[in-house]
């Protein structure tokens, strides 16, 4: 054990290269290295058909609000042969329903919290008042119900939810906490893209577990992780072993890597091309063909697929192919290669579905005066710009009305993203070239490849508050959790950064 610790410590201390590798004592450390490439491909029985997640069921109140009820509460879940699982769910037992409302449309929730401890729920990628975000400051205690309540005003996208109290965030996804929030709009439901809920249009939240010897979620860290829990296991949408019915032509997958730190490669088996037509923050101008896809922890895309009628294909998770590529990536799954869920065709998909030429709109943040620069670097376990994350400390203010550009880099050979609450940002530039097809739409959460620069544009409109934050931070759980997060507020007209009142939802809101 003292000899684990030992390595363990070494491999961290260096922070950054193969020297770490070969100062942490011979034997163990080749062993462990050449036994940390997983391969399950071949080995998934792929039996199960695929959950969808039920739709929330929502009500209009007098006022026209949309409203939801969402209860947080403990579970089992039968996973696989033996004993149940123990789980947390929102309105069942893992994972919650999808949300899904309009562009325009003021959404009010009741959000229960049937657990023992403190916890919270924030609406990731959505632009909202601090005070509804969900964040750390808005805990919800055991019992007691929050009630959010906004206007949905940005683009038609797939949006998601989860948890986010302090330090724990991991902990509480890990468990089941997570679903999906799908913002239509004019332009989504004007286009003939695949838009049938469930059956050519399904949300997909790819997550791995580890299973204990008692069919339990083994939450620990990896041994020589630096980046806290990874599965050997691959759930969609909380089914192991998934395969899906295709019964039309065209396929449009919501996909989420809702993992607590594990990056997917996504490609069929037959590395059939596929299309990229939206990112975190919507859709794409156009399509972008490509047959590998590379997802960090909360990011999302919406890919559309061609299947032949009678034919088997599977998705996969391959080797990552950029960020994550040397040994800390290996020793974190980066060399893994993943059967994530067979789709099986039916003889006669039907054709009614196209990929249109023109969807949504680019990101046109660039073009703005910049009214501020600012810079963060990421470095370790748990800080960004050489500090860990306070709930007392606001960073700094950003003016309401203004557009910032910042600039932030992975200082180490850690896998690292870079997450911020309240906006879609714009990918300028990465080391100052023109970003990838991938970067060119909306973003909220972009895989750092280390030592790079990217410069990130973001407007801030229409909400502000000097004392109530929102969150940046990176989305591998265990840096989050670890304090790898910082807080600013979006200033009104004049206004001075304030004080964080003291927490609690109930408190603001009830
Ligand atoms: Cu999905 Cu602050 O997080
Ligand atoms: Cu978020
Ligand atoms: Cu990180």
């Amino acid at each position: 054990m003292k000899r684990r610790k030992a390595l363990k410590w070494t491999l961290i201390g260096v922070g950054g290269g193969v020297g770490a590798l070969a100062l942490g004592g011979g034997g163990t450390v080749a062993y462990l290295y050449g036994t940390a490439k997983l391969d399950t491909v071949g080995e998934v029985d792929f039996d199960t058909a695929l959950a969808v997640p039920p739709l929330a069921e929502s009500e209009l109140d007098a006022s026209g609000a949309r409203v939801f009820d969402l209860d947080i509460r403990t579970g089992q879940r039968r996973f696989r042969n033996g004993r149940a699982t123990e789980t947390w769910g929102i309105n069942q037992d893992f994972l919650g329903p999808t949300i899904r409302a309009r562009r325009g449309e003021e959404v009010a929730f009741t959000i229960g919290n049937g657990l023992e401890e403190n916890t919270s729920l924030h609406w990731h990628g959505m632009h909202l008042p601090a005070v509804m975000d969900g964040g750390p400051h808005q805990w919800i205690a055991p019992g007691e119900l929050w009630a959010p309540q906004w206007t949905i005003d940005q683009p038609a996208a797939s949006l998601w939810y989860h948890p986010h109290p302090h330090g724990r965030t991991g902990r509480h996804v890990y468990r089941g906490l997570a679903g999906m929030f799908i913002i239509d709009d004019e332009v989504s439901e004007s286009l003939n893209l695949p838009s049938t809920y469930g059956v050519d249009d399904v949300p997909f939240i790819v997550q791995d577990r580890k299973f204990d010897g008692g069919n339990q979620f083994d939450e620990r860290s990896s041994f020589m992780s630096t980046q806290g829990v990874l599965g050997d296991r691959i759930l969609v949408n909380g089914t192991l072993g998934p395969y899906f019915e295709v019964s039309t032509r065209l396929v449009r997958l919501r996909l989420l890597n809702g993992s607590n730190s594990r990056l997917y490669n996504f490609g069929f088996s037959d590395d059939r091309p596929f299309s990229l037509i939206a990112t975190d923050g919507g859709l794409l101008p156009e399509a972008w063909e490509t047959d590998r896809l590379q997802l960090s922890p909360g990011e999302r895309a919406e890919i559309v697929a061609a299947f032949e009628p009678g034919e088997t294909v599977d998705l996969r998770s391959y080797p990552a192919e950029f960020g994550y590529t040397g040994p800390f990536g290996r020793l974190n799954g980066g060399d893994d290669r993943l059967d994530v869920c067979r789709f099986h065709v039916a003889d006669a998909p039907a054709d009614e579905t196209e990929i249109p030429a023109a969807m949504g709109t680019a990101p046109d943040v660039g073009g703005d005066p910049v009214a501020r620069e600012r810079s963060f670097r990421l470095a370790g376990f748990n800080s960004i710009n050489g500090e860990q994350m306070d709930m007392e400390r606001i960073d700094f203010g950003a003016r309401v009305g203004t557009t910032e550009v910042w600039e932030v880099q992975n200082n180490d050979g850690y896998l690292h993203n870079f997450h911020v609450h309240d906006v879609q940002f714009q990918v300028l530039t990465v080391d100052g070239d023109e970003p990838p097809p991938f970067l060119r739409g909306w973003k909220d959460t972009v895989q750092l490849e280390p030592q790079r620069r990217y410069r990130l544009a973001m407007r801030f409109t229409d909400y502000s508050d000097p004392n109530l934050p929102y969150m940046y931070h990176c989305h591998i759980l265990m840096h989050e959790d670890a304090g790898m997060m910082g807080q600013f507020v979006v200033l009104g007209e004049g206004e001075e950064i304030g004080t964080v009142p003291e927490g609690g939802a109930a408190h603001d809101h009830t």
